[in-house]
């Protein structure tokens, strides 16, 4: 991929998935144990990671909210979506949500890399990272990078492996 030094980065997903934890885990200061409470509206988050100097837009997913992402399109570089990996029921509501965006006239023209995160893998009932693709349909996304890795927020696993990914494809 074309690589920028500054990335704008959009993190998206279902209230309760995971986001604000997610990034507070790749901010350097991170204190461990903070709490995390709900998103109101959104925070901007900047932070340098080895080659980038990322800005976050860490989006509340509560429904309420979650017409507020589209202003942010334009100027985002990439995506990263969160999906609470233990919830079935709504994981109709989160496909909405991505097909949505996917088909924004602001998206569906550019080849945004969109990473996922299959996050709370460390709940019994969690579905797997295949799983969860297999139920968002994501392999009939042909016109943009995208990737899936499955992570525990709280512990940090798996999310290095999606921002190595995601410093090699934004642009
Ligand atoms: P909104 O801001 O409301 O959109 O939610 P969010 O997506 O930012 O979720 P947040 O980071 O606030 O996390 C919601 C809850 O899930 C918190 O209690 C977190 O501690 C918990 N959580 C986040 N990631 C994980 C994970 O990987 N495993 C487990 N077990 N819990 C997690
Ligand atoms: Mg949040």
């Amino acid at each position: 991929g074309l690589r920028k030094k500054e990335v704008n980065v959009l993190c998206l997903g279902l209230d309760n998935s995971g986001k604000t934890t997610i990034i507070n885990q790749l901010k350097p200061a991170n204190t461990p144990g903070q709490e995390v409470v709900p998103t109101i509206g959104f925070n901007i988050e900047k932070f340098k990671s080895s080659s980038l100097s990322f800005t976050v837009f860490d989006m509340s997913g509560q429904s309420r909210y979650r017409n507020l992402w589209e202003h942010y399109y334009k100027e985002s570089h990439a995506i990263i979506f969160v999906i609470d990996s233990s919830d079935k029921l709504r994981m109709v509501v989160a496909k909405e949500e991505l097909d949505t965006l996917l088909s924004h006239e602001d998206i569906c023209s550019k080849k945004l890399p969109v990473l996922f995160f299959a996050n709370k893998m460390d709940l019994h009932d969690a579905m797997s990272s295949v799983k969860v693709s297999q139920m968002l349909c994501l392999e009939t996304i042909k016109d943009k990078p995208w990737h899936i890795c499955a992570s525990n927020a709280i512990e940090g696993e798996g999310l290095k492996e999606g921002v190595d990914w995601l410093q090699g494809n934004a642009r």
